[in-house]
């Protein structure tokens, strides 16, 4: 395994756009593990699986039907040899995705595949809710990224093109779900570097954790 570095983080605090930056900027590779859970639970979604049939989701997650691969821009989801990853960004996917991660078995059934993603790189970043804490707990540096909540929801609708009111709604239910779970719940990992984006820019936000990960790891 190579260095990892881990970006944690609640809905729309920026650790995507940031993630794939610094892995441009080291020349790495970038994933992020929340496609496992939005490709799982897109997938589900067609075949119709109530999200809490856990029994049939743990076996959807083996199936050959569905992949994940990394990309330079977005961590791709094939379908059926379909490009999905569009797809999945929808919320109704996200809100699925959510409900399905509360459940240990299909946790433990995603981590594989998050794992060797490290595997035959020189390094790898990752972003997700327990990057830090569960799926790579070795990793040599930690972030976690934060926003207000009603700042985070702005992004996401800017980017969205939507109202910001049922932006937030949803954000709202998902923040909660996500950290009130009992495995795995979004937490800040020991020793991380917290990051509160609210009042900084995109460019700022990258200079300052490229440097925490510069004087952690020697690249
Ligand atoms: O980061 P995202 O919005 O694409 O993630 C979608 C959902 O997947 C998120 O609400 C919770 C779940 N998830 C998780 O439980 N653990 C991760 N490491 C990443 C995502």
């Amino acid at each position: 395994m190579g260095w990892v570095v881990t970006i944690d983080g609640p809905a729309a605090s920026g650790k995507s756009t940031v993630s794939r930056e610094l892995a441009k900027r080291l020349g790495w590779q970038w994933v992020s593990t929340g496609a496992f859970y939005r490709g799982l639970a897109y997938v589900a979604l067609q075949k119709k699986i109530a999200f809490d049939d856990v029994p049939q989701l743990v076996e959807l997650s083996r199936s050959s039907e569905w992949s994940v691969e990394m990309s330079d821009s977005k961590t791709k989801v094939l379908f059926q040899r379909q490009d999905v990853s569009d797809l999945i960004s929808r919320e109704d996917v996200g809100n699925y995705a959510s409900k399905i991660s509360h459940y240990p078995d299909v946790r433990k059934a995603l981590l594989e595949g998050q794992r060797a993603c490290s595997l035959g790189h020189a390094g790898l970043v990752a972003e997700g809710r327990d990057c830090g804490t569960i799926v790579f707990p070795q990793a040599q540096a930690k972030i976690y990224l934060t926003a207000d909540q009603s700042h985070r929801a702005a992004r996401r609708a800017a980017e969205e093109g939507q109202a910001q009111e049922s932006i937030l709604a949803a954000q709202k239910t998902r923040d909660k779900q996500d950290s009130t779970r009992k495995v795995a719940p979004l937490q800040v990992p020991e020793s991380a570097y917290v990051l509160d984006t609210t009042h900084l820019s995109l460019p700022d936000v990258i200079q300052k954790v490229e440097h925490f990960v510069r004087e952690k790891i020697p690249v």
